[in-house]
Parts: C-alpha cells; structure tokens; sequence
C-alpha cells in the first residue's frame, strides 16, 4: 500500500515533468502556447502550475513510460486506458493542455487535462480516482494558494481551474477551485483554520444548485460563507481581466453573507404581499437557517427573515414562529 502510492507519486511527477517538456520545447505545442499566451497565462504561471502539452498521438505517453513503468501501474494512474478490443492499451491524454492537481504539500496526484481542438466531446478531461487521488478531498490550488490563505485569513473557492490560475496570476492567490462540483464535507477540513469563506461561483443554474448545498454544509460546520456571484455570462477568470484586480478585490472584501444571497434569491419566487406566499416562502428559507449552530445568530437570522417578508401580523408571526421551531 505504501510503496504502492510511492510509486504512483513518483509516476506523476515525471508525467509531469514529460507533459511541460512538450510543451515549452515541441514544435507541434506552438499552438498551445499561443493559446496560453491569449489566455494571459505567462512562463511564470506555466511554471508556478507546471502546466505541459499532451501530444495528439495515441501512444506518445506510452511508448516512453512503458519502458520504465509496468502497464498495471499506468493503467490505475489512468494515464493509460484498457483497450476494448484487443490487447494494449492508449493515452487517456491527447491534444491537452495538461493541468497537473497537487495535494497540498505539492505532490502531483492527477491531471486536468483541457481540450485543444473545439468539437471535443469532453472540454476538460480528468484522471480517474486513484489510491492517490480523489477529487472530493481536493481542492485545485490548495498547495500554491496556502502561505496566501493563512496570511489573508481568507479563501476565495472557485469552479474552475482557469478561475484559480488567472486571478492568481493578478495577484489574488488565496484561491483554490473545486474543479467543477459542489463543496463537499472532506473539503470542510482543509478549510476548518481559515477565518473567512469566499464563494465565487456562475450565476447558473449549476452554480445557484452548488451554492445551495455549500450552504447548507457550512451552516451544520458551524461557519458562515459570503459569496461574490458573478454577473450572467462571467467566471472569475474573465471577471479579472475584464475589470482590472482592484475591482476584483473590492467585489470579494464586500462580499455580502451567501445566507443573504440565498434568501433574496428564494424571495424572488414569491409575491410576499399575500399572505400563503409569505407562508410558503418561510417554509423554504426557515429550514435553512435552522442548520445554524450558534442560537443567537440563528435568532438574528430568524429575525430577519420575519423583516425581509414583512411579518408585522400578530396571527402570521405565530404561524412564523412555530415554522422557525419546527420547519415546518
Ligand atoms: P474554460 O473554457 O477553460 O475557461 O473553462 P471553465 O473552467 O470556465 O469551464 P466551465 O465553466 O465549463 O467548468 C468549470 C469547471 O468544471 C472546469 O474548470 C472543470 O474543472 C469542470 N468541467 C468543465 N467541463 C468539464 C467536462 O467536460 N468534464 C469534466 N470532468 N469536468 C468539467
Ligand atoms: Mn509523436
Ligand atoms: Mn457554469
Ligand atoms: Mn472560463
Ligand atoms: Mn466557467
């Protein structure tokens, strides 16, 4: 199990260390750095992310690691695929921009790898789970963001890996990314020292669904996130350089209380001059605040939830109150 993982880790480093290779020195990656030049990714960041180029061809990783390396071992690292027919096996990775994922002491334990050519089935492809990986514990950046994370007292938490890497490369570097998905609770522990949460997610309907359930977690964990949600048709990344870093950085430090988000966004639903809709709409923010921990911000918060729906009506405030006990 051990050794196992050791090896795993020292595959990973020299894959990487192979990927950046093509990149900064093979002719066929000149298109590649000219994408990464338009993205305003610059040496320093292709260093500082030791991002690298996967070659378009089926067996390029292959035939050089198949030398060093026992097929098995490539194949649980997911660098190589089974072959359905037939024997052998072919590169998971081809045609990417390869993005290597670290544990946060800096150890490479996976891949990102984003598509070249436009009609790709998958955009962004990613090594499978392994021994060594598993996504619902990581968070992409973690290791690069960290020393800013502690001296910031503040983590910014991202979708995606160009919404790490291109506000980071501004200047704003205590920020980590969750590739995709919603916060989960392994996540919670890489965050359980850090003062101040910063949800940074799209205004869609994937990311309004992600935001729902981040709250939720962090309320049960005793926290309580703000959030920056983007404009429609925004990520981080192009926010950044669409408005300049000091922008950027007020947007984050105003950022007001993801619970706050969440209640206004419920209300919208609802026309809370009548009275069912003033009912209906406390059935479905009550149950959320009733996850806080601490009684007395619960209180205020049940406070102001009977504030932002205007319940001033003796009989309706009963009703509210045994919603605010009960949930229901
Ligand atoms: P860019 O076009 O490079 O700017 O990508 P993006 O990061 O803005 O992508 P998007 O908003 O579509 O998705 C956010 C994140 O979700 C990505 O960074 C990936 O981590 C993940 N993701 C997006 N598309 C895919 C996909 O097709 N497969 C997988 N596994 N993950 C994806
Ligand atoms: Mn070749
Ligand atoms: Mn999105
Ligand atoms: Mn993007
Ligand atoms: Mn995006």
């Amino acid at each position: 199990e051990y050794s196992r993982k050791k090896k795993l880790f020292q595959l990973h480093l020299e894959a990487a260390q192979y990927f950046s290779r093509q990149l900064l020195h093979n002719d066929q990656a000149k298109p590649v750095r000219e994408y990464l030049q338009r993205r305003g990714i610059d040496a320093k960041m292709i260093e500082t992310f030791s991002l690298g180029y996967a070659l378009p061809d089926w067996d390029d990783l292959r035939k050089t690691f198949l030398v060093k390396y026992p097929a098995e071992l490539l194949l649980q690292s997911g660098l190589l695929i089974k072959k359905e027919n037939g024997s052998g096996e072919y590169d998971r990775f081809r045609n990417r921009l390869m993005i290597p994922i670290h544990d946060h002491q800096g150890k490479v334990i996976a891949f990102g790898g984003r598509a070249m050519e436009h009609d790709a089935k998958a955009k962004y492809l990613n090594s499978p789970e392994s021994p060594i990986f598993h996504k619902a514990n990581t968070l992409f950046g973690f290791h690069q963001a960290k020393d800013a994370i502690r001296r910031t007292e503040t983590i910014v938490i991202v979708e995606g890996y160009f919404d790490m890497i291109v506000p980071y490369s501004h200047g704003v570097q205590n920020i980590v990314a969750t590739m995709g998905t919603a916060l989960t609770e392994q996540h919670m522990r890489l965050l359980q020292h850090v003062k101040n949460v910063i949800w940074m997610f799209d205004a869609d309907t994937a990311g309004i669904r992600a935001a729902f359930r981040t709250l939720d977690l962090m309320l049960q964990y005793g926290r309580e996130p703000r959030s920056v949600i983007l404009p429609p048709g925004e990520d981080p990344d192009s926010l950044v350089r669409k408005v300049g870093v000091e922008e950027f950085q007020r947007v984050i430090e105003e950022a007001p209380l993801l619970l706050d988000f969440i209640r206004a966004h419920i209300i919208k639903k609802y026309d809370i001059n009548k009275v069912e809709h003033q009912i209906a709409c406390a059935k479905e923010i009550l149950p959320i605040i009733l996850k806080i921990q601490s009684e007395a911000v619960r209180n205020i918060q049940i406070r102001r939830t009977a504030d932002w729906l205007r319940v001033t009506d003796k009989s309706l405030m009963e009703e509210f109150k045994k919603i605010a006990e009960t949930g229901k």
